[in-house]
């Protein structure tokens, strides 16, 4: 099959087509997807400059990045219930250990894999599963319910618009930092309030009452600051996984959250995206033999937003 491989670590130039075996359904309740889309994030860039989860690629044989998939069922194996070939799925498989989505097929457990919402396309939908489900289960961590007050960092990027959109459909009460012209997209996916990280700095505009803060942006000492804004037993979670933890104090809780293929979170997204409740934002394509294009384009910040490849 088709596949981009990385000839080593290090610029989007080390990323170069290649004609690779195709994987096969290994256990018996394994499933192999044909890959109609494959969703870049930003661990994709972060591991092939040689970070991120490079250390889990194989040291022999290809070394082929991408987690993000949506495709149709190709074949099952004897012990799959759930799925038939034919069948459109999308999925975030095998995370953090490497899935190869920039190829023409994957093979995964089927139960790493939930139905295609029907009101989405695969081009679309391959930008959701691993953002939607750090999303939910940093709020998950966060205890995010009806009532409560939480604070999104980073909340018009890949994962902050869902992490927004999941919050409001668990009843929470959401505050977003964002750039100011992405401020009427959020109060539109459900933000009471929004502000302009440019502007005054958001430990100046919030008081200490915010029930919990999920930093996606963990720069620039915002995992120190929002510590500023959190009620007392309050809970921040801080998703790069690079960024520096502060200290907790006055009863917070303070953890990272490092992202799980979880059926039943996966299946809770897909509902929410089939109901209307968690729209999707379209996604730029790039044809898969030109995913160098597509990460330089990504790491320039020339195109925002989510970025698939087809093959
Ligand atoms: N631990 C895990 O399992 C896990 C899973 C998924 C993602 N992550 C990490 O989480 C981070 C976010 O992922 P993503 O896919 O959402 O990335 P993304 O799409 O690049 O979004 C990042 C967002 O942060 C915004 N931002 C930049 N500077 C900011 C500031 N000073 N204040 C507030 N927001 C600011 C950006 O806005 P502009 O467009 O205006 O610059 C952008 O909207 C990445 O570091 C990623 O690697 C970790």
């Amino acid at each position: 099959m088709r596949a981009m491989v990385l000839d080593g670590f290090g610029g989007p130039e080390v990323l170069r087509p290649a004609e690779v075996p195709a994987p096969e359904a290994v256990a018996p309740t394994d499933v192999v997807v044909r890959v109609q889309a494959a969703g870049i994030n930003p661990i994709d860039l972060k591991t092939r400059a040689g970070g991120g989860v490079a250390a889990l690629l194989p040291a022999d044989g290809p070394k082929i990045l991408g987690w993000d998939v949506a495709g149709v069922v190709e074949s099952v194996g004897r012990g799959v219930t759930r799925f038939a070939p034919g069948d459109p799925v999308f999925g975030m498989p095998w995370f953090p250990r490497p899935a190869g989505a920039y190829a023409e097929y994957v093979a995964a457990p089927s139960r790493q894999f939930a139905a295609l919402p029907p009101n989405v396309s695969a081009a679309d939908a391959a930008s959701v599963p691993l953002a939607a489900l750090t999303a939910r289960q940093a709020l998950s961590l966060a205890a995010a319910g009806p009532g409560s007050q939480v604070l999104v960092h980073g909340a018009a990027g890949g994962v902050g618009y869902l992490a927004v959109q999941l919050a409001v459909a668990l009843g929470a009460r959401v505050v977003a930092t964002a750039r100011g012209e992405d401020a009427a997209l959020l109060r539109g996916l459900g933000a009471e309030r929004v502000l302009d990280y440019r502007g005054e700095p958001f430990e100046k505009a919030l008081g200490p009452t915010l029930d919990a803060v999920i930093d996606l942006h963990g720069a620039d000492g915002y995992p120190q600051r929002s510590l500023e804004v959190l009620r007392d037993g309050g809970t921040l979670v801080v998703v790069p996984s690079v960024a520096p933890r502060p200290e907790p104090e006055r009863d917070i809780r303070v953890t990272g959250v490092m992202v799980e293929p979880d059926r039943a979170d996966l299946e809770a997204v897909a509902a929410l995206i089939a109901s209307g409740a968690v729209r999707v934002r379209g996604a730029r394509t790039f044809p898969l033999r030109e995913a160098a294009e597509a990460h330089r384009a990504l790491e320039s910040g020339e195109v925002r937003g989510k970025v698939v490849l087809l093959p």
